[in-house]
């Protein structure tokens, strides 16, 4: 078997069509045009997604004893918005190129300079260039953005010139209006993270909890951005779910919990499948206005690595800036050293539409099978077996003789236990085509020889090998190879 070598934009772009002709992702209201960078999840895709957030939820709250969740809403008090500095800095820099109108985020356009730096050898060329930018930038100097961008001879893509406006700075949040007569309304936010709707509620459930520091609060839910430039199908979106946990410490151990979760997250995504070759740590140049230090996980997707996950140490930041706004204390009264302090917090935030997207890219198999004449093309997602969409097809190998009812029989037996499909339709070999490109990892063929001794072929996405087994056998064996239970032994270890 050989796997077929693509350039990367064709891959990319493979990924996308695959996506959207199995129906994992479809892009939103799409018989209007579709809105650009808002997508819909399809049958495949929301089982696929839900099983990352559940293995994401399990791994933080159950095999955490210090670890809880809550579901935070989307909407928060405006003032969340001002103590957290979102809406004095959440800002990207932009800039519009005067030929094509066509609009860029500055840091972008450097980023992708430094990063063209190091694919041709020179990477101390392009951190040096990352150091500058980072220093322009967090001296508010935009004239000195745009300079370096002039300076650099950095062009647009579709007009190829130079001509660049001034740099400006842009707000990410989306905002609305809450009330219904329109006098009395009041601005208010679609969250950018969730992590203030955990901030809100530290005090809550500490004290409900009984929680005793460090512990951690988890939660998975939709954030909004007004994304600038968006780019690279889901990876960056407006509308887009992050799950995120912030875990409180004493102040003054921030650094070795941030190198604790540092670790633990990677472990994380190569326990759900993604080869440690594809996966790095990328320490920020530039840090959020939060932080005082900050790390991400990057996914080498088919357009480079690319940030997949944050984890930033963000001090007592958003709860300290949460009591001088509030005028509530956020303090913790520490029984071990008999103190009160506002804890440190490490947050980890990994984007569940990112994790979507390496797992696909990922999964994504092209590879050719068979010899001489017979040679063909196969396309599979070899995705682990505990986030497939559907873990288990039952496929009667004919319809008559009693094979149908059989195999239904065994179907309903396997239901309750893992998520099955049942398909009667069509040539054996074009049914495993159809579960081989939406990942089902096993199917099951009922045969004559069932009819006589209760046995079933179990047949391998990966390998196409087939074992024959027991039917009293099926549930137990199955149910173990498909069971997240696989996932978490690997993290614990
Ligand atoms: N609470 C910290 C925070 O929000 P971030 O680095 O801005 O930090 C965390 O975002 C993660 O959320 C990113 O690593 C990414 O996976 C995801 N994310 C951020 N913006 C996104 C977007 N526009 N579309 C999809 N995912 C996004």
């Amino acid at each position: 078997m050989e796997n077929k070598k693509q350039d990367t934009a064709s891959a990319l772009k493979d990924i996308i069509s695959h996506a959207k002709e199995y129906g994992f992702v479809f892009p939103s209201s799409e018989i209007y045009d579709g809105l650009q960078a808002v997508y819909d999840y399809g049958q495949n895709g929301v089982e696929l997604k839900n099983n990352l957030k559940m293995v994401w939820w399990k791994a933080m709250t159950m095999l955490n004893d210090n670890v809880v969740g809550i579901d935070a809403s989307i909407f928060m008090h405006p003032l969340t918005w001002k103590a957290s500095g979102h809406v004095d800095s959440f800002n990207d820099p932009m800039i519009d190129n005067k030929d094509s109108k066509k609009r860029y985020r500055a840091d972008t356009l450097l980023e992708d300079r430094a990063a063209q730096y190091e694919a041709e050898g020179q990477a101390e060329v392009g951190k040096a260039l990352l150091q500058k930018m980072a220093k322009a930038l967090d001296a508010g100097d935009l004239e000195a953005v745009r300079q370096i961008i002039i300076d650099e001879n950095i062009t647009c893509p579709v007009s190829n010139t130079a001509n660049w406006t001034e740099v400006r700075q842009f707000n990410l949040m989306f905002s609305t209006q809450v009330g219904a007569v329109s006098e009395d309304a009041s601005l208010i936010y679609l969250r950018p993270e969730t992590a203030q709707g955990i901030f809100v509620n530290f005090l809550n459930v500490q004290k409900t909890g009984r929680m005793k520091v460090p512990f951690g609060i988890a939660q998975i839910g939709k954030a909004f951005r007004n994304e600038i430039v968006a780019r690279n199908f889901i990876f960056r979106m407006r509308e887009f779910e992050q799950m995120e946990m912030q875990f409180f410490v004493r102040p003054g151990t921030e650094m070795e919990w941030y190198a604790a979760w540092k670790e633990v997250r990677m472990k994380f995504h190569q326990a759900i499948g993604l080869p440690a070759s594809k996966l790095k740590y990328h320490d920020h140049e530039k840090l959020a206005h939060y932080a005082n230090a900050a790390v991400d996980i990057e996914y080498e997707f088919p357009f480079g690595f690319k940030e997949m996950e944050g984890i930033h140490s963000r001090t007592d930041f958003d709860l300290k800036a949460h009591q001088d706004l509030s005028r509530k204390k956020q303090q913790y009264f520490d029984p071990e050293i008999n103190e009160n302090y506002i804890p440190y917090v490490i947050e980890t935030s990994v984007g569940a539409d990112r994790l979507f997207l390496a797992i696909l890219c990922n999964a994504y198999t092209e590879e050719i099978v068979g010899d001489g004449d017979q040679q063909k093309q196969r396309i599979y997602l070899n995705l682990h077996p505990a986030i497939a969409p559907i873990k288990v097809a039952v496929l009667p190998l004919v319809k008559k003789d009693g094979l149908a009812e059989k195999a239904q029989e065994i179907n309903r037996s396997l239901k309750f236990a893992f998520n099955t499909t049942y398909d009667e339709g069509g040539a054996i070999g074009k049914r495993y085509t159809r579960q081989d490109l939406i990942g089902t990892p096993y199917c099951v063929v009922i045969d004559y020889q069932t009819m006589e001794d209760d046995t079933v072929t179990v047949r391998d996405r990966n390998t196409m090998s087939q074992e024959r087994i027991s039917i009293a056998d099926l549930k137990e064996k199955l149910g173990y190879a498909v069971s997240m239970e696989r996932i978490f032994e690997k993290l614990l270890v």
